[in-house]
């Protein structure tokens, strides 16, 4: 076990953890830098992105308009002011990726073209066919290679942040102001060591944690680790209430992660139909197939229930083939890679919990509410997003706060010469290699049925009563798990959907009001 330290640690390599590392190591060539991510460089939400990236781009379009937007898909519940600052700094954001090498479609006139997502009164939507993402990721991997001063850990897994909870004697209350980040303990997963990793300013960019439902789109790296070390470590946690589940993930039993279909199909043109090959959208909103996520995916939600069906369908076959090629070659590939002909078939799709709205909270320079401990990305509740995330702005969001926070951390360098406490190692005693781990994978499986059965699209007390019951017995016997068994990714990850199922239960329970992503059937009025 060996005991490292650097200026700067990232937990977290989507583009919230490096463009954050990028702005830092362009700006402070003499300090030291250290990502670390759980599993390859590349994997992560950002990856499998696909719609885009919202910005105002040219003069039909305006500041006021993408805001207006934004606060209407997230029902009126957003910080007006950030939503304000990520919009009116959109366009820098994007130019500066473009610089950095992100490659964006462009049209026929030689501009950039320019998607159609659902909430989003006009075309706004920069992208790279349908794997923007992967365009964004790859891009941002070879900046931050390029750039001497990080240090890029592969296969590292965070597993508690370091707190004055490690190393003095005292109880730490959630919302005390005295307690401080100074770094994190780390499985490194090719030595099976775990490191204690001290750094001056420590920035969790862990995304999402759409593993804690049985049916998502996140790929299985998001377990919610940044929300469950945070939770652990007192931080300030709020709207986790609002999950966001995509309207259109393609409908495929058995199989997960559940394979995305783009909104920006239905931006393009496409028809969301029931078995009977009836649009139904119209009946609930008059933007149709276009309206915000919440809307539609209640709506799919409603026509599954009264139907007795396991599915919609996405209507492509109206659309100009070529055109629709050209734009979402990855989709049309995956369903004919299944025999679904888009040209002639419907595609059959469901809601999927997709994108986590709340989280750690920040404030608007991107801090939490332990010292020296930033958050950014999806792990982060801005306020941007208020009850409902509007399409593609996510990606966006990262990109805003990633050079806020650079901008503090710089401002404050001085923050950087600080000696550290005394830190005590990370006690293996009494653990021992884990005899069955079907223990651990069956608890992971119950909670995700869990999330899916009783805390899904609609909820009521009396569901959420039956799974916050459930989840106490998951939790009480994990944590007798955690005590005795060698750490693993396994069982940290299996803590941490336990804890981001808790804060969903637990916040919806305590909602007062239905909105945006938030719905229960005790609260109609
Ligand atoms: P991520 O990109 O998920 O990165 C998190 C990183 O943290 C990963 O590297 C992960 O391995 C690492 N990590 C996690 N836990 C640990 C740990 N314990 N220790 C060390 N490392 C850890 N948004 C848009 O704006 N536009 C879109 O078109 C769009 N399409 C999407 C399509 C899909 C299929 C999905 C799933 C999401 C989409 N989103 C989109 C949402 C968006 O992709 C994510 O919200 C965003 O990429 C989150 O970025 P992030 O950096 O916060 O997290
Ligand atoms: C999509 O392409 O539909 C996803 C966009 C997003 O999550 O913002």
């Amino acid at each position: 076990m060996s005991v490292i330290q650097s200026d700067i640690l990232i937990l977290g390599s989507g583009v919230a953890g490096l463009s954050t590392a990028i702005k830092l190591a362009k700006a402070l060539p003499n300090k030291s830098i250290i990502v670390a991510t759980k599993n390859n460089k590349e994997e992560s939400n950002t990856k499998y992105a696909q719609g885009g990236i919202a910005a105002v781009w040219n003069e039909d379009d305006s500041f006021e308009s993408h805001i207006q937007d934004t606060l209407k898909a997230g029902d009126y519940e957003n910080d007006l002011e950030v939503v304000k600052m990520v919009v009116e700094n959109a366009p820098e954001r994007l130019n500066e990726l473009i610089q950095w090498g992100a490659d964006f479609d462009i049209n026929s006139k030689n501009e950039y073209d320019l998607g159609k997502e659902g909430g989003h009164s006009t075309n706004r939507i920069l992208h790279h066919k349908d794997v923007t993402g992967y365009e964004i990721q790859m891009t941002l991997i070879k900046q931050v290679e390029s750039l001497a001063n990080i240090q890029f850990l592969d296969h590292h897994f965070a597993i508690e942040l370091i707190t004055e909870h490690h190393f003095k004697n005292k109880k730490i209350e959630l919302g005390q102001k005295d307690i401080h980040c100074y770094g994190a303990y780390i499985l490194n997963e090719k030595t099976s060591e775990i490191d204690t990793y001290l750094a001056h300013k420590v920035v969790l960019a862990t995304g999402g944690s759409g593993q804690s439902y049985a049916t998502t789109t996140n790929p299985v790296i998001a377990t919610g680790d940044g929300i469950g070390m945070a939770f652990r470590a007192k931080a300030q946690i709020d709207d986790m209430q609002y999950i966001q589940f995509h309207p259109t993930a393609l409908y495929e039993p058995g199989k997960s992660p559940a394979f995305l279909i783009s909104e920006a199909v239905r931006g393009f043109g496409a028809y969301i139909k029931n078995k009977k090959g009836e649009r139904f959208m119209f009946k609930v909103d008059e933007r149709g197939e276009l309206a915000s996520r919440d809307i539609v995916s209640r709506a799919i939600n409603m026509e599954i229930n009264t139907s007795g069906n396991e599915c919609v369908y996405l209507d492509c076959t109206h659309l100009d083939q070529e055109a629709f090629y050209n734009h979402f070659p990855n989709i049309v590939d995956k369903c004919k890679s299944i025999g679904i002909n888009v040209t002639k078939d419907y595609i059959p799709v469901l809601p999927a919990m997709h994108y986590m709205c709340g989280g750690v909270s920040v404030n608007r320079e991107g801090k939490t509410t332990i010292n020296n401990l930033y958050a950014n990305g999806e792990v982060a509740r801005t306020g941007l997003h208020g009850a409902n995330r509007l399409a593609s702005n996510s990606l966006l969001e990262a990109l805003v706060f990633g050079d806020i926070i650079a901008q503090n951390i710089i401002d404050n360098k001085a923050d950087l010469e600080q000696a550290f406490p005394p830190i005590p190692e990370w006690n293996t005693e009494g653990t021992m290699d884990p005899k069955e781990l079907i223990l651990i994978s069956h608890n992971r499986k119950s909670v995700q049925n869990i999330m899916n059965d009783l805390v899904g699209i609609v909820r009521s007390h009396q569901r959420l009563e039956r799974a916050i019951d459930h989840l106490n017995y998951i939790y009480e016997d994990t944590e007798k798990m955690f005590k005795r068994v060698t750490i693993s990714p396994q069982i940290c990850e299996l803590r941490n959907i336990n804890a981001v199922a808790y804060l969903i239960v637990k916040q919806s329970m305590e909602a007062r009001e239905n909105k945006g992503a938030f719905y229960s059937l005790d609260l109609i009025l």
